[in-house]
């Protein structure tokens, strides 16, 4: 008879030590790599997914939701939704429409996420949330977040040069191959 191995109990800092190690950065170069990593990222993803995208303004968060609409393979550009809180944006295919919203806007979180209107299945899309931490994690006990920012160089601001930090939370997450995204766009 094999004995079940038992897990030790983890303090906190041993918590956090493992979720930061199952951080993934990448770093692109350009707004074309950005957006390959988007696709890329698409190639993930799934009906019922949430992508957290967390980054200043211009950090690319919108480019790089341009790149999972093409890897997602759905109608209509990608574009800031400035004037509108979300936008949905049905799959040219069987796919799932990608949701894109932007909770920057969006006061409340998930109740006025709720109250939106969306007539669209949230379950049965992908939800792309642009600036969405500490808004919309309970519309989901499984996500992905994506935090973007600038490389700072020591002579100079690196401009298009990005770090983009890849975390995912929940079963659905675990043993994901986030890793391999490291060779998509990378320099
Ligand atoms: N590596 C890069 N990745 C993404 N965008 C970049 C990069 N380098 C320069 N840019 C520029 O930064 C801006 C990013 O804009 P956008 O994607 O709308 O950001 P956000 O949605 O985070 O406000 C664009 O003008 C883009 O051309
Ligand atoms: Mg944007």
């Amino acid at each position: 008879m094999e004995e079940v191995p038992r897990e030790a109990p983890r303090s906190p800092a041993a918590e956090a030590l493992a979720e930061a190690a199952a951080e993934t950065i990448v770093t692109v170069d350009s707004p074309a790599s950005m957006q390959e990593l988007g696709r890329r990222i698409a190639g993930l993803l799934r009906p019922g997914d949430l992508v957290l995208l967390t980054g200043e303004l211009g950090a690319g968060k919108t480019t790089l939701t341009r790149g999972l609409g093409e890897g997602l393979g759905v109608r209509g550009a990608v574009t800031s939704p400035t004037f509108v809180i979300a936008r949905v944006h049905p799959s040219l295919g069987d796919g799932p429409p990608l949701v894109h919203v932007d909770a920057y806007r969006l006061g409340g979180g998930l109740e006025e996420m709720e109250d939106l209107d969306l007539d669209v299945s949230l379950p049965e899309s992908v939800v792309v949330v642009e600036w969405g931490d500490g808004k919309v994690e309970e519309l989901s006990d499984d996500r992905l977040h994506v935090v973007i920012g600038r490389a700072v160089g020591h002579e100079e601001v690196l401009d298009d040069v990005r770090e983009v930090a890849l975390r995912g939370v929940g079963a659905r997450w675990s043993g994901a191959e986030l890793a391999a995204l490291t060779g998509a766009a990378g320099r």
